[in-house]
């Protein structure tokens, strides 16, 4: 299969810290991948990395055969790649409905001066971008009705769904969730989980996912990439990273030093 998305050499330094260090990682077309690794591995800066967020200091990104590196986030999200955050970024005081049309926008071509003019062309757009967000809504799973309420008033659970289907507005390949499932009680990570596959088996959209519970991530990816301080230790198919002893010291040797310093701290 081919890869859809390539990272080479992938290097980002935050003055002396080597937050992610020499890292290569193939992502292929259609497939659901996972990246896990302890807390402060230097994940998010992965994605923030690939995302255009941050400019990589040594390597590149490649992406359907492009390469993306340097290139900003608005122009990465155009050729077809959204993302999702560990800290939920939605525009709070807006409506859902409105949040979702915020990522439709990047799609639609009205101009400033139609928009002030409210010429046809320019309705006729805004009704695409509407419709098309209701869709999404109902595609992740949203109540109908619920696109009025105003987004910080709704259940966590809902918020993350939201911020899907404002990914999803963009119509991309590919889409990066980090810790989509974090926060979540068991009934709403198996719906989260039942989602994603759906992003992937209906819409044909690469998932790559950035997850801390590990049922969710064995369940689900068909490639695992371990990270630790910043660099790649293992990957594999989940069994094949399960069973990786460098895979266990990571996250035995830090559990172990947690619960030293914990009953360090209850003494
Ligand atoms: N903007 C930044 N400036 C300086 N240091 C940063 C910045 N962003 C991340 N770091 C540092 O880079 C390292 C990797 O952080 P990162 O957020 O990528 O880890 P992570 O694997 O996503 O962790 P977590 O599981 O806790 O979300 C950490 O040591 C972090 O403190
Ligand atoms: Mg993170």
């Amino acid at each position: 299969m081919a890869p859809l998305l390539e990272l080479r050499n992938l290097t980002k330094r935050f003055g002396g810290l080597i937050a992610v260090n020499n890292v290569n990682l193939s992502v292929d077309k259609g497939s659901i991948t996972s990246v896990i690794g302890p807390n402060g591995a230097g994940k998010t800066t992965i994605f923030n990395t690939i995302t255009g967020i941050y400019k990589p200091d040594v390597g590149h990104v490649l992406f359907d055969g492009q390469d993306i590196s340097g290139k900003r986030p608005d122009q990465i999200t155009a050729i077809g790649m959204c993302r999702t955050f560990q800290n939920i970024r939605l525009f709070h005081n807006m409506t859902v409905l409105e949040n979702v049309m915020v990522g439709a926008h990047t799609q639609t071509k009205s101009t400033i001066v139609g928009a002030m003019l409210r010429t046809r062309a320019f309705k006729e757009a805004e009704e695409e971008a509407r419709q098309e967000s209701i869709r999404l809504l109902r595609f992740v799973g949203l109540p109908a009705g619920l696109g009025d309420q105003i987004a910080k008033n709704l259940p966590y659970g809902q918020q993350r769904r939201i911020e899907i289907a404002r990914a999803l507005a963009s119509k991309p390949k590919l889409i990066l969730l980090d810790e989509p499932t974090a926060g979540m009680n068991p009934q709403e990570t198996d719906a989260a989980v039942r989602l994603f596959r759906k992003l992937r088996d209906e819409l044909g959209i690469t998932v790559v996912l950035i997850e801390h519970d590990m049922k969710v991530v064995m369940g689900i990816s068909e490639y695992i990439t371990v990270i630790d301080y910043g660099q790649k230790i293992a990957e594999g198919t989940a069994d094949e990273v399960r069973r990786n002893q460098r895979v266990i010291e990571a996250y035995l040797g830090r559990s172990a030093a947690l619960e030293t310093a914990e009953g360090a701290d209850n003494r």
